[in-house]
């Protein structure tokens, strides 16, 4: 990262972070404000960054060599993208990071964060900075004069990156957070793909709403997939839920539904546009659509054992795993990213995958993540993560929910009813 003090650059860090990991990418943030806390403690005041204070200079260095110092253990390891969180305002920093990058045959790819608008900069400080552990015990005026005199002690060094001088550099400039844009000597498939995330990505105040269909004729029968229609309470949750979105008064909400009947008639009343995505419907169970967890136990116990052996890479035969499921959302992801107000009707395993993305949840906990029918789960940005509030409607429906076993089977396929996949990928 590059860029002045409160230019959102610890929210782009965690948030593409989130998402290299939701897709699969095992990625880490190191902050090297964090590393210098642990030297030198909290409270530490604005004096300490000035670019003359010699000593100042020193520990900071240090607080950044011992974060790539971290950096390159995890690189060595089973990471495989570290995304450095500092300042690297000047030039000088910046060689620190290239060198030690070529010594490791690592690439690097900067994401320097411009901001002058000045409402931007005011609500980034009131929202983060000033409840940042960096002023514990300190009051909010105090606070906001010592973190505006940091900013100035930075803008005295800050060498932006430069057309010319970085022109070999691989980097995005992000230039008043969505206003313009300029890319330069992007390699590979990794570095475009996180281009094209922070090209998507904006901070508009904006509520996403997920939900489930009401409660369908096949969840009655203890049947996973198939396309039914909704059942008695399941119409009535269709009811309830455009009552409950008018009391919502969003003016501009938009409605995502699966090509399924069941989403489809869940959203039917919702005074809002409606669109089908393909993307949104529900995992393909494959040879085991519309069977019961019974029958396909007593069917295909090694298949049975075989998923909950590793719910989330578990493919079913002719079907698809939680991780194919993954990478059939991520364009849904995206164009949530672009909108603001969306309410989404899916499925259990698609709901899933869409809160573990939202919530940072990783790959064990996504297949067991609890979605029950009846509820909507509201979640509105704030500072780093997202506000959750679940809100249960009060029309009874079944529990689909199946628990992690207490105990993993441990066996291995042996034969393939799959048609030659393996359940590493396509
Ligand atoms: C910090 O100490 O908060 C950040 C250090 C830096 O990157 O300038």
């Amino acid at each position: 990262m590059v860029g002045l003090p409160a230019r959102g650059k610890t929210y782009i860090a965690k948030k593409l972070t989130r998402y290299l990991n939701w897709v699969g990418v095992i990625t880490k943030v190191f902050n090297v404000g964090e590393y210098r806390r642990k030297l030198v403690g909290p409270n530490t005041p604005h004096d300490f960054f000035k670019h003359d204070n010699t000593e100042a200079q020193k520990i900071r260095k240090e607080c950044a060599l011992a974060a790539l110092i971290d950096v390159a253990e995890w690189l060595e390891g089973d990471g495989e993208i570290a995304v450095f969180d500092a300042t690297n305002t000047t030039r000088e920093r910046r060689k620190v990071i290239i060198d030690f990058c070529e010594k490791h045959c690592y690439k690097p790819f900067f994401i320097e964060s411009i901001c002058d608008d000045p409402e931007i900069v005011q609500s980034n400080v009131t929202e983060v900075k000033l409840t940042s552990p960096d002023y514990q015990q300190v009051n909010k005026e105090e606070a906001m004069n010592d973190f505006l005199q940091r900013i100035e002690h930075y803008k005295d060094a800050y060498e932006p990156l430069d057309d010319e001088l970085d022109h070999d550099l691989s980097f995005i400039k992000i230039i008043n957070v969505r206003d313009r844009y300029l890319v330069n000597k992007v390699t590979g498939h990794l570095q475009s793909r996180v281009v094209y995330y922070l090209m998507n990505i904006h901070i508009m105040p904006r509520t996403i709403y997920l939900t489930r269909h009401g409660e369908s004729m096949l969840n009655v029968e203890g049947k996973i997939g198939g396309n039914s229609d909704l059942s008695e309470r399941g119409e009535l949750y269709a009811k309830g839920l455009a009552d409950y979105m008018e009391t919502q008064s969003i003016t501009d909400l938009k409605v995502w539904t699966s090509r399924m009947k069941r989403t489809a008639q869940t959203a039917a009343e919702i005074n809002a546009p409606i669109e089908q995505w393909k993307a949104l419907d529900e995992l393909d169970a494959g040879v085991c659509d519309g069977m019961s967890y019974e029958q396909i136990q007593a069917e295909y116990p090694e298949e049975f054992a075989l998923r909950d052996q590793d719910k989330y890479h578990y493919r079913y035969p002719m079907g698809e795993s939680y991780q194919d499921l993954v990478a059939r959302l991520e364009p849904v992801i995206m164009e949530l990213e672009r909108q603001k107000n969306v309410l989404v009707v899916c499925h259990q395993g698609v709901m899933r995958c869409l809160l573990a993305y939202f919530l940072d949840k990783n790959s064990n906990e996504l297949p067991y993540l609890r979605c029950p029918l009846h509820t909507v789960i509201k979640l509105t940005p704030v500072a780093y993560g997202c506000r959750v509030e679940t809100i249960p409607l009060p029309i009874e429906a079944v529990d689909t929910h199946r628990e992690k076993p207490k105990v993993i089977p441990n066996i291995k396929r042996e034969k393939h009813l799959s048609g030659g996949h393996s359940h590493a990928g396509r």
